[in-house]
């Protein structure tokens, strides 16, 4: 597993941002949204391409093609909804399918709501969009999904992860997925409500109320 934490000035600015409590929701959606497409330049490094035979206004050239078959963008609803426009700008012919989980808040266990993905994903590379890595159980219930139906090359991301969640995805996924996680920070800890310190409070209220 390769974790990138993106070292930035302007990732750093709009996470303080919108870690502050006084930020209001509009703010937050414009500034997640921007973050996103910082992010995003990192998370598509690795993007399949191909070579192509362009005709520039002065000659013929070899330019580069995304290729088939087109990368999933998947983001985890609720919160991940607030990320999609932020990567979709980068990948606009990207497919998108929609995983819907919801963290229990007693128990922290996650259940799967709501599945709107192809069956076979053999093949596509898979960016997975969900703003907190907190306990890892969202995104190891992701993973595996997407694993169970073929997709093997995966890139989770997030705006916030807690150590305790990077963790627990290195030691519960199948190694033989090739999975990065790029993320705007790696911050201190999970508190015992399961929340992120210092983080930035529940991303999904934050976005939508
Ligand atoms: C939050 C967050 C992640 C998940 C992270 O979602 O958006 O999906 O919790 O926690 P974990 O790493 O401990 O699993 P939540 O369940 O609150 O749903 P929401 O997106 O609908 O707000």
């Amino acid at each position: 597993m390769r974790v990138l934490e993106i070292d930035h000035p302007l990732v750093a600015h709009k996470l303080s941002v919108l870690r502050n409590r006084a930020t209001h929701s509009s703010v937050f959606r414009q500034l997640a949204d921007e973050l996103v497409t910082l992010l995003a330049y990192e998370a598509t490094r690795n993007v399949a391409v191909a070579p192509v035979q362009i005709e520039t206004p002065v000659t013929t050239m070899t330019g580069t093609r995304l290729t088939n078959p087109k990368p999933m963008v998947v983001p985890i609803l609720r919160a991940g909804l607030g990320m999609l426009d932020g990567l979709t700008r980068l990948l606009p012919t990207a497919e998108v399918g929609f995983l819907g989980m919801v963290r229990n808040d007693e128990t922290l266990e996650v259940t799967t709501y709501a599945n709107r993905l192809p069956d076979d994903l053999s093949g596509r590379q898979c960016f997975v969009l969900d703003p907190m890595l907190a306990t890892g159980h969202t995104l190891i219930a992701s993973c595996e999904y997407l694993h169970e139906r073929g997709a093997k090359d995966i890139t989770c991301v997030t705006l916030l992860c807690a150590p305790e969640g990077l963790k627990a995805l290195e030691e519960q996924l199948d190694p033989a997925i090739d999975l990065t996680v790029v993320t705007a920070a790696i911050d201190e800890k999970l508190d015992e409500k399961g929340y992120i310190v210092p983080g930035l409070g529940d991303a999904g209220d934050r976005l939508f109320g």
